[in-house]
C-alpha cells in the first residue's frame, strides 16, 4: 500500500563484493529520486566457487541486514546469490519485494537474439545451477544456451586488468573449450557482476555481430516497473542518497569499487559493518 512512509524509503541492494555496483550505476541512473543502501560482503568474497548451502547463508544474512535498516524492495545484484538463494530470499523477505540479476540478464539476451544461440560466462555456481540455461528457455524455448564458469576473470576484474594481453589470453583459453561452437555464437551474456568491467577484451574475442549483453540496465528497469506498479516510487523529486556498506576491507572497497561504480570513492565513503 502506498504511504509517504514506505514510498521514502530507501531501496537495498547486496553483492558478495563491489561488482554489484555495475548494477548500482544503473540503478541510480534509472532512478535518480530513489535513496540506495548497498552492502558488499567482501569479507566471505568470492560466493561463485562456494557451496549452495554456504552461499544461500551468506545470502540471508546480507538480505537480513538491510531489511534491518527498513528497505522498500531488495536488489540481489549477484549473480550467484542470485541462482542460489533467490527463492529462499523472497521467503525470508516476504511481503517485501525482491528482485534478482538473472531473469533480467535472461530478457536481455533474448530480446537481443530471439532463437538465438548465448553463451553464458559466469560463476562455478551460477553455471552447476544452469540458472540462466532455465530462465532464458523459459522465455524463449528455441533458444540454445552454452554456459561457461570464468572464475579468473573475477580476480582479473578486481585487479584492474581489464585490458591488453593478459585478459584476451586467458578468455582465449577459457573458449578454447567451446571448440567450434564458439564461432555459432549470437550472444554473450555477462553472467557475473564483474565482467562488465571486461566489456572490451570479452567482445573482442568474438566476431562483431555477436551481441554481448550483461543484466544492470534491465535490472533496473524492472525495479523501476515495479515500484511504479506496487506504488512505491519516490516521487519527492529530491536527489536519491547512497549509503555503502562493506564487511571487510573500505579502502580496498573504495578503490576496486569506484572503477565499477564509474565515480572516485574513498574509505570514508564506505561504512563497515558485521553479519
Ligand atoms: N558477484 C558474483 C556474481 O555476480 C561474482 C563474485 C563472486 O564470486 O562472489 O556472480
Amino acid at each position: 500500500m502506498k504511504t509517504a512512509n514506505n514510498t521514502r524509503l530507501p531501496i537495498g541492494v547486496f553483492d558478495s563484493g563491489v561488482g554489484g555496483l555495475t548494477v548500482l550505476k544503473a540503478l541510480r541512473e534509472e532512478l535518480p529520486h530513489e535513496d540506495l543502501i548497498y552492502l558488499g560482503d567482501t569479507a566471505r568474497l568470492p560466493y561463485g566457487t562456494k557451496s549452495p548451502a554456504s552461499i544461500s547463508r551468506y545470502a540471508c544474512q546480507a538480505a537480513r541486514l538491510l531489511q534491518q535498516r527498513d528497505i522498500k524492495l531488495l536488489v540481489v545484484a549477484c549473480n550467484t546469490a542470485t541462482a542460489v538463494a533467490l527463492d529462499a530470499l523472497r521467503a525470508q523477505m516476504h511481503p517485501l519485494p525482491v528482485i534478482g540479476v538473472v531473469g533480467p540478464g535472461a530478457s536481455a539476451a533474448v530480446a537481443a537474439r530471439p532463437g538465438g544461440r548465448h553463451l553464458v560466462l559466469a560463476t562455478e555456481a551460477t553455471v552447476r545451477l544452469g540458472a540462466y540455461r532455465r530462465a532464458i528457455q523459459e522465455l524463449d524455448p528455441a533458444a540454445s544456451v552454452r554456459e561457461l564458469a570464468c572464475e579468473l576473470l573475477v580476480s582479473l576484474a578486481e585487479e584492474g586488468w581489464t585490458n591488453g594481453p593478459i585478459p584476451a589470453a586467458i578468455i582465449d583459453r577459457y573458449l578454447q573449450s567451446l571448440g567450434a561452437d564458439a564461432a555459432e555464437l549470437n550472444s554473450v551474456i555477462l553472467g557475473c557482476t564483474h565482467f562488465p568491467l571486461l566489456r572490451g577484451a570479452i567482445s573482442a574475442a568474438f566476431a562483431a555481430d555477436v551481441s554481448v549483453v550483461d543484466s544492470a540496465s534491465t535490472t533496473a528497469t524492472v525495479a523501476r516497473d515495479m515500484l511504479q506498479t506496487m506504488g512505491l516510487a519516490n516521487e519527492s523529486g529530491h536527489n536519491g542518497s547512497l549509503v555503502l556498506l562493506a564487511t571487510d576491507g573500505t579502502s580496498r572497497f573504495a578503490r576496486v569499487g569506484g572503477w565499477f561504480l564509474g565515480k572516485k570513492l574513498s574509505a570514508e565513503d564506505v561504512t563497515l559493518v558485521d553479519l
